[in-house]
């Protein structure tokens, strides 16, 4: 079977595609024909955020790709700004809404902190109780079937552990930024002890690992592309990778991935 059609399944027992479309950064038009060009060719998985502005498309690629709903697997974000109970209720009606669906599969808290202190250090604030607040109204929806899952994104173990603390629906998912140059091997091993699927965003560093002549070797050496060694990468440490490109040849390769990569050449890839 095609790495497209393999899934990881989720503590809840959930199905989850293990390549994901990223829509980052596309435009409402990008969104919708990269979206279903994707789904007619293979894959089944499309990660979107209401900060993407582009869910309405996304969902409107879903429909008009022909696929049945429950074969294709949409994740979207609630902004890292919105930080009450009120705000993630109403941000998860809008999405319900925008994407034009009865439910959607997994839904994610963008960030533990507002973009604008995101990285601030050290942390002022937390925003555990606030957090905490959100992921109530995500299990009450959850619970009501309106969400097949739930998780983080940008979560470091003291997120999750603060959060986890508080709640009997721990995340099913934490997206992070992960590619090669850029691990975490302290948060994947306590994400995969707790049943958590890591997610790796920005696979092939936003573009920035497409010129990278260390990695160009080793593509050269399995004759794959340096995306395909980004995506694959990932896939050999059970992360699941969201690639995105708005151009269907990229699109077709970075989901053509069926090989696999060799111990010394991955311990080479995880010394970059
Ligand atoms: N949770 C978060 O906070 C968060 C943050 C960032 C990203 N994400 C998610 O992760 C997804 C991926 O991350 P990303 O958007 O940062 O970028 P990425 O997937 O690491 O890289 C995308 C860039 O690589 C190019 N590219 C893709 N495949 C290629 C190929 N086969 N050959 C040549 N160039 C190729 C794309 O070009 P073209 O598009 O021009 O084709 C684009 O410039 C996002 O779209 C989003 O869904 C989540």
């Amino acid at each position: 079977m095609r790495v497209l059609q393999q899934t990881f399944t989720l503590a809840n027992g959930v199905e989850i595609p293990k390549i994901g479309l990223g829509t980052w950064q596309m435009s409402p038009d990008e969104a919708y024909n990269s979206t279903k060009f994707a789904l007619e060719n293979g894959y089944l998985h499309v990660d979107t955020a209401v900060s993407y502005r582009n869910q309405q498309a996304v969902g409107k690629a879903v429909k008009d790709s022909g696929l049945d709903r429950d074969t294709v697997y949409i994740t979207t974000k609630i902004p890292g700004e919105v930080k009450t109970y009120d705000e993630a209720k109403a941000t998860i009606e809008q999405s319900l809404k925008e994407l034009d669906v009865e439910y959607i599969d997994l839904i994610l808290i963008h960030a533990p902190r507002p973009w604008q202190v995101m990285h601030d250090r050290p942390i002022e604030n937390h925003y555990y109780e606030e957090n905490a607040n959100v992921w109530r109204a995500m299990v009450e929806a959850y619970e009501a079937g309106q969400l097949k899952a739930i998780g983080v994104s940008n979560f470091s173990i003291d997120d999750l552990e603060h959060l986890m603390a508080t709640t009997t629906v721990a995340p099913h998912v934490n997206q992070v930024i992960y590619h090669i140059g850029r691990t975490n091997q302290e948060l994947l091993a306590f994400c995969q002890n707790n049943h958590i699927l890591l997610e790796g965003y920005s696979p092939i560093a936003t573009g920035r690992l497409l010129d990278n002549q260390q990695i160009k070797a080793i593509a050269d050496k399995y004759d794959k592309s340096i995306p395909q060694i980004c995506i694959r990468y990932l896939l050999e440490k059970d992360i699941l990778p969201l690639p995105k490109s708005v151009h269907e040849d990229y699109i077709l390769q970075n989901a053509d991935v069926d090989f696999s990569i060799e111990a010394d050449d991955m311990a080479y890839l995880d010394s970059l």
